[in-house]
């Protein structure tokens, strides 16, 4: 038995040193995402939108999730799927003006992996007509 807890602790003390996927979705923000984004996700004017009051709107439609899921800085982090997943639903619980709804669907990492690898043709011209469907 002894023995046996003396395996498990290797095995988990190899775990915590090796695994960058042990980072917590907080930690992720704070080395990929912060820096732009800003603490809180309120952004900078005119250079990076908050995603305080967009994240979760856009959340709730399909092609919001999908343009979510596709601007270069979600995409191309050095993330796996289901660390992008688990950050979108952090920041959609944690940095947020809008409240997460009840019926509100967490992305996965299967979702995450059907749309991060096709590149959005316009980040701008994408993000205007989600909110021009936001506001209808
Ligand atoms: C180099 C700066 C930069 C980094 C790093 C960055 N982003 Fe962004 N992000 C932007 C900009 C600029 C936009 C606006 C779309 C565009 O031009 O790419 C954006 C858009 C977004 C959006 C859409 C919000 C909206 O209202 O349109 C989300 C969600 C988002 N980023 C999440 C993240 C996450 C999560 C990370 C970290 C894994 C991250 N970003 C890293 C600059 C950055």
């Amino acid at each position: 038995m002894r023995r046996l807890r003396a395996v498990v602790a290797v095995a988990l003390a190899l775990g915590a040193a090796t695994g960058a996927s042990a980072y917590q979705p907080r930690v992720n923000y704070q080395l990929q995402c912060m820096g732009c984004h800003h603490a809180d996700g309120a952004g900078e004017d005119g250079r990076v939108p908050s995603v305080r009051r967009s994240l979760v709107p856009f959340s709730a439609l399909a092609a919001g999730r999908d343009f979510v899921m596709r601007v270069p800085g979600v995409a191309q982090a050095p993330l796996s799927d289901a660390e992008i997943a688990a950050l979108l639903n952090w920041m959609a619980r944690n940095l947020s003006d809008v409240p997460v709804p009840a019926g509100f669907v967490d992305y996965t990492a299967e979702e995450v992996a059907g749309a991060r690898h096709r590149p959005l043709a316009s980040v701008r011209e994408a993000r205007n007509l989600l909110l021009v469907r936001l506001s209808e």
